[in-house]
């Protein structure tokens, strides 16, 4: 018995020895950047950790580095409410913008001394939180709209970059850091190449490669991508106190096993940070991993917290970005292509080209007067513009074509044939088929069933194209009642892969009003204006029945989105399509009405607003249940400072109240509405 109990000590010993060595290994490997041993060598620890740990199921802890891919796929993902929501950061795109960034912050902290500032990559990944609880990462989130993410923990533990358990004496007891998931360039290549071998998606950079990566539900997949991360701010906030500056809490992540960019630098003054973007501009081709930009922030964070943030968005940072790459290519023909709406999009076909890692052949030319004004012909050289996930665009042209052809709009719809409406004004022309057009009806399913409306895994463009022109679908109420064998009969359809949609629509039953309203596709009506239409009405039946008055009390909604809205419910097919919606099992739980955000707090307004005028700004503000008043004291929440603005602005400066630009008062409004 004695013998067989110092036989199991002896094994714990071993398997927690392994554990150290592993984790050691990784420590200097991706944090110092400092590989201690062979990768033979490690791949022995590993494998024999794995037999040991084989042999004694029972001693597999779940931050062993065996751990890393989940028990089994997920259904779906949960859904995760961040503590301290994700924000995002201002751009800029030029220097004179930096100069501004640099000038409001050294106001705004009342100083003329040149500022300590932190300058970092920006990576071009996907932006996680990732919390800890007595060292052991316990969940993973997405940020999703900033306020709630899905749950993805099980991807983030298959990141060998990602410890499971953090280092060090002094670690919090509770903390949620941020950083970006990224894939390497190589990584990219050999997955792409892989996926084309197997006929399979490819992704049009690493940045989608990565959060399609994320978005697994089986964390075996994900293990199979080699992503990677780094680690740049926290989102909780952590006892004992976090460090005081920046590029203390970079090295905090670091003593702790986290990541972080070794680019990162710290800098004085503005003129600085423009010579790192430089510099960041130039090596940008050689680095490992894409980036679009710098990130400078203030060091210091009392200055931080001073400083504060607008909308979610720090005063205290700010996004650098490199401009767009830029390639030359001809034009081979223009077709149009029909969207959602009816509008009729000019597309450039081009002799493909190679820009930014991705072979381009398509470009937009947004409508007519584009190409008027730009004098774009087919045949020309023109200079074709790509920039993240933004669809190429043609520049301008560099050489016209030696027999121009002038482009004409069609007069009927290339795929329905209806009259082609060009509303005088009005820079789009439309195809007048509505829901009679293939192209249009195909686009409607396709935005309801994507990821942000109600989400239908698996149900691709391809399939909503066989579905609508076999007729199986003629709407996208007709998507519940399709069967296992219709699916099935699809081309490059097996049962497999019809009993996953099935599935899918199964689950996409389950919805919010919020999703559902702007899964509908009425137009103007985007994921903001969706989610204040339930908040404001609490149900289907008031939005249905709004009056325009009714709707306009919304901030982001004016006459035009309300006229757009009412026609949608106006129109006799509408409420049909929903009602069958309905009866097939759609459903969302009862909206909470939140309480405003703005509740009690006093706003000033001042100088000229340009999307409003100070009546309606105050009618909108106070129907938030804001307060609004006419002078400034210590105790005003905020001062909106339109152009023009005068001695309320100074004195808001002098007693450090918070200042709204008229951008950032519109976001207010929306976020709250
Ligand atoms: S700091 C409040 N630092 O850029 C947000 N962000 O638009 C503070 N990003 O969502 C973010 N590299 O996904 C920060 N070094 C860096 C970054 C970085 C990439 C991303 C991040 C964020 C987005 C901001």
């Amino acid at each position: 018995m004695l013998d067989q109990h110092k036989k199991k000590e002896t094994i714990i010993k071993k398997i927690e020895n392994l554990r150290r060595e592993i984790e050691e290994h990784n420590y200097a490997y991706h944090v110092l950047d400092a590989p201690s041993i062979s990768d033979a060598e490690y791949d022995k620890k590993f494998q024999a950790l794995k037999e040991l740990e084989k042999q004694h199921p029972e001693l597999i802890t779940p931050d062993s580095p065996t751990q890393r891919v989940g028990a089994k796929p997920l259904k779906e993902f949960t859904q995760v409410n961040h503590e301290i929501p994700m924000g995002s950061l201002d751009n800029a795109f030029s220097e004179e913008e930096m100069l501004a960034f640099d000038r409001r912050v050294r106001q705004l902290l009342d100083t003329t001394d040149e500022m300590e500032y932190v300058c970092e990559p920006k990576m071009d990944g996907v932006a996680v939180s990732i919390r800890y609880e007595n060292g052991l990462l316990v969940r993973a989130a997405t940020r999703g709209d900033g306020e709630t993410g899905e749950d993805i923990t099980q991807n983030i533990r298959t990141i060998k970059m990602v410890p499971l358990r953090l280092r060090g004496s002094s670690i919090p007891n509770i903390v949620e850091v941020r950083g970006e998931v990224y894939l390497p360039k190589k990584g990219f290549a050999e997955l792409n190449a892989r996926s084309e071998a197997r006929c399979e998606k490819i992704f049009i950079n690493p940045r989608n490669a990565a959060a399609g990566s994320l978005r697994q539900l089986d964390s075996a997949i994900t293990q199979s991508r080699p992503l990677a991360i780094y680690f740049y701010g926290i989102g909780s906030k952590p006892s004992p106190e976090i460090p005081t500056t920046q590029t203390e809490l970079l090295s905090t992540f670091k003593s702790w096993g986290l990541p972080v960019c070794p680019l990162t630098k710290k800098v004085k003054g503005l003129a600085a940070c423009l010579a790192y973007y430089q510099s960041m501009n130039e090596k940008r081709q050689q680095l490992p991993y894409e980036i679009d930009g710098i990130v400078c922030k203030v060091n210091s964070q009392d200055y931080q917290t001073q400083l504060g943030a607008v909308s979610k968005r720090p005063r205290w940072a700010i996004a650098y970005k490199f401009p767009a790459e830029e390639v030359e290519t001809t034009i081979e023909s223009i077709e149009f292509q029909v969207g959602r709406t009816g509008a009729l999009t000019p597309v450039a076909r081009l002799q493909p080209v190679f820009v930014h890692g991705v072979t381009i052949s398509n470009a937009t030319l947004h409508n007519m007067d584009e190409i008027h004004r730009k004098k774009i012909h087919i045949g020309d050289r023109v200079m074709v513009r790509r920039a993240g996930d933004v669809i190429p665009e043609v520049v301008s042209v560099v050489k016209s074509a030696a027999k121009t052809q002038k482009i004409l709009l069609p007069t009927h719809c290339p795929i329905c044939h209806s009259k082609v409406e060009h509303i005088e004004g009005e820079a789009v022309a439309r195809c007048s088929g509505g829901l009679f057009c293939p192209a249009q009806r195909k686009e409607a399913i396709k935005h309801f069933a994507s990821r942000r409306a109600m989400n239908i895994e698996g149900l691709g463009d391809k399939i909503i194209d066989q579905l609508v022109d076999t007729k199986l679908v003629d709407n996208v109420a007709d998507l519940y009642s399709l069967s296992l064998e219709q699916l099935a009969d699809l081309d490059r359809m097996g049962e497999k892969s019809a009993h996953n949609i099935l599935d899918a629509l199964q689950t996409s039953k389950k919805t919010t009003l919020a999703r559902f309203l702007f899964a509908l596709g009425i137009r103007e009506v985007g994921e903001a204006t969706a989610k204040q239409l339930a908040n404001h009405f609490g149900d289907l039946a008031h939005v249905m029945a709004a009056t325009e008055d009714a709707l306009q009390a919304i901030p982001d909604i004016g006459p035009v989105v309300a006229k757009h809205i009412m026609a949608f419910f106006a129109e006799k097919h509408n409420p049909k399509v929903i009602e069958k919606l309905i009866a097939a099992g759609i459903h969302w739980p009862k909206v909470e009405k939140k309480l405003s955000a703005l509740q009690g707090k006093t706003f000033v307004l001042t100088g000229t607003l340009k999307t409003m005028g100070r009546e309606e700004a105050k009618e909108k503000l106070e129907r938030l249940g804001a307060k609004v008043a006419g002078s400034v004291s210590s105790k005003t929440s905020y001062v909106v400072a339109g152009e023009e603005a005068g001695s309320k602005l100074l004195k808001a400066q002098t007693l450090n109240v918070s200042i709204l630009n008229e951008e950032e008062f519109l976001d207010i409004l929306r976020k709250n509405g």
